[in-house]
């Protein structure tokens, strides 16, 4: 993966092309969906998380003689928009185990494509020092702007957050980027089109209902 702009980070490793390539098929089957996105988690969620501070933990024994254990320095939440950042849920917590997971519920009204919150589980005050937002797909933008804006109303520095997604279109990237230029984003794939229904083409179409099984 290499940086395109400073805060833009778009994969260019050959395993990640070819499960989104799995994802993009609409033979996939759910299962086979939401496997694909466990694995595409890892994958990309060893990028996201390549800069995260440590700190000298515990001292402890290896089987020959003591050292001291590296732990994450930052209490790091990820924040799952729901439905479909909750296919990324199971992989980043198999990397960041003590992770918090605060839910946020974001759905795009169908006219006007804005975004309406429904579910906020973030405590009255931030307890965690850095957020990995959790979206697989950047169509117009304007959902992941707005989650962005909670987190940053909440407390949380531009800085401070990663964005990790799988297909924005070219709209969505540009969107995001200028209303926060302060945010890293995270993406296996940038497609060209944003359809006039706000779907990414080719993209892996509506993601939730390719996860959850609805339609
Ligand atoms: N959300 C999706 O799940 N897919 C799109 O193509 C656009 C938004």
């Amino acid at each position: 993966m290499s940086p395109s702009t400073t805060n833009l980070y778009v994969s260019s490793h050959p395993i990640i092309a070819t499960k989104l390539t799995i994802l993009r098929d609409k033979n996939s089957s759910p299962k086979l969906v939401r496997d694909t996105m466990r694995d595409l988690t890892v994958l990309l969620g060893y990028e996201v998380t390549k800069d995260l501070e440590l700190q000298k933990g515990e001292t402890m024994e290896s089987p020959l003689e003591s050292f001291q254990g590296d732990v994450l320095k930052e209490n790091i939440a990820i924040v799952p928009i729901l439905r479909s950042g909750l296919g990324f849920v199971d992989g980043m917590l198999n990397l960041i185990p003590e992770a918090h997971v605060l839910h946020l519920g974001l759905f795009r009204e169908k006219m006007s494509l804005q975004p309406v919150e429904y579910y906020n589980k973030l405590p009255s005050s931030p307890n965690v020092d850095s957020c990995i937002v959790l979206d697989p797909m950047i169509a117009t933008g304007n959902t992941a702007i707005a989650a962005v804006h909670i987190l940053k109303e909440w407390g949380i520095p531009g800085e401070k957050i990663r964005f990790m997604g799988l297909v924005a279109s070219k709209q969505g990237v540009e969107n995001l980027q200028e209303a926060h230029p302060d945010i890293t984003l995270y993406l296996a794939a940038v497609d060209e089109v944003l359809d006039s229904h706000g779907y990414i083409r080719p993209g892996i179409g509506d993601s939730g209902d390719r996860l959850w099984n609805t339609h």
